[in-house]
């Protein structure tokens, strides 16, 4: 690390959005067991939570101006809001597409817009997409979804190149299939035979996604990493 570029290893203001399940969760709890503060930026009530739609742009801006105002800057920004539904495309309706793609898709530009500035005026940042495998391979009755989480991968590495030359590391997480309520909903004989199809045989947990997060924050294990997308997927795709 030169010297002009600080290093901040803890002790970071982190914020989680989607952070009160599944996924996001665990990455709050990972990212507080390590030492950092972490807010929490979710569309559901809990405790300790800001209230957002991030596919709202006024509701995005005010949720991020009320980190700002009790946090200060946003030194790492994990965008883990999502949802998933499912639907062949000759059945699709444009509200369903359009829903997908607000929330997974324009709601990281959203977030991400709002941390960009201060963090370049630190000149440290790091900001993590949480895309899907799905995004890379594509999945039936996904075509929205896949799109969507697509779109995250190619927002993230353009804006990697953006961010890059004022020390803010943009990069995704794109996982496999993980247990938490986004696939409880799906039909046991779908995820019998999407186990059957994975190398490793088992869906992924929660808190087995986590370091990836950690990693990709982590100041110096993360500082080579520039529109990256890591892959916890239990083998299910080699990009
Ligand atoms: N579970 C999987 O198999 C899997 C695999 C790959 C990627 N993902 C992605 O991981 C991320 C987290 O999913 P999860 O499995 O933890 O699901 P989850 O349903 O447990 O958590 C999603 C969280 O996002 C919040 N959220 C949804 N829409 C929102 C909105 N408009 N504004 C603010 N918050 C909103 C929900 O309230 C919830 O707390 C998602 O982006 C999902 O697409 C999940």
């Amino acid at each position: 690390m030169s010297a002009d570029i600080p290093s901040r290893a803890s002790g970071r203001t982190v914020v989680v959005t989607g952070g009160a399940s599944g996924i996001g969760r665990a990455i709050a709890e990972a990212f507080r067991a390590h030492g950092d503060r972490v807010v929490v930026l979710d569309r559901s009530d809990g405790a300790d939570v800001i209230r957002v739609d991030v596919s709202d742009e006024a509701s995005v801006r005010s949720a991020f101006s009320s980190v700002r105002e009790q946090f200060g800057t946003v030194d790492v920004l994990v965008n883990s809001a999502g949802l998933l539904t499912e639907a062949p495309v000759e059945e699709m309706d444009l509200a369903t597409w359009n829903e997908t793609i607000r929330v997974d898709l324009t709601g990281v530009f959203l977030c991400c817009r709002e941390v960009l500035q201060p963090m370049r005026a630190q000149r440290w940042g790091r900001i993590i997409n949480v895309a899907s495998q799905l995004g890379i391979k594509g999945g039936v009755g996904l075509a929205h979804y896949s799109a969507a989480k697509a779109g995250v991968i190619g927002f993230t590495k353009a804006l990697a190149l953006e961010a890059a030359p004022g020390n803010v590391l943009v990069n995704s997480i794109a996982p496999g299939p993980i247990e938490t309520p986004l696939v409880e909903g799906i039909s046991e004989d779908w995820k019998r035979a999407k186990r059957a199809e994975l190398p490793l045989g088992r869906f992924g947990t929660p808190a087995e996604v986590a370091p990836s997060a950690l990693l990709l924050a982590s100041d110096p294990g993360g500082n080579l990493f520039v529109g990256q997308t890591l892959g916890p997927n239990s083998g299910d795709v080699m990009p």
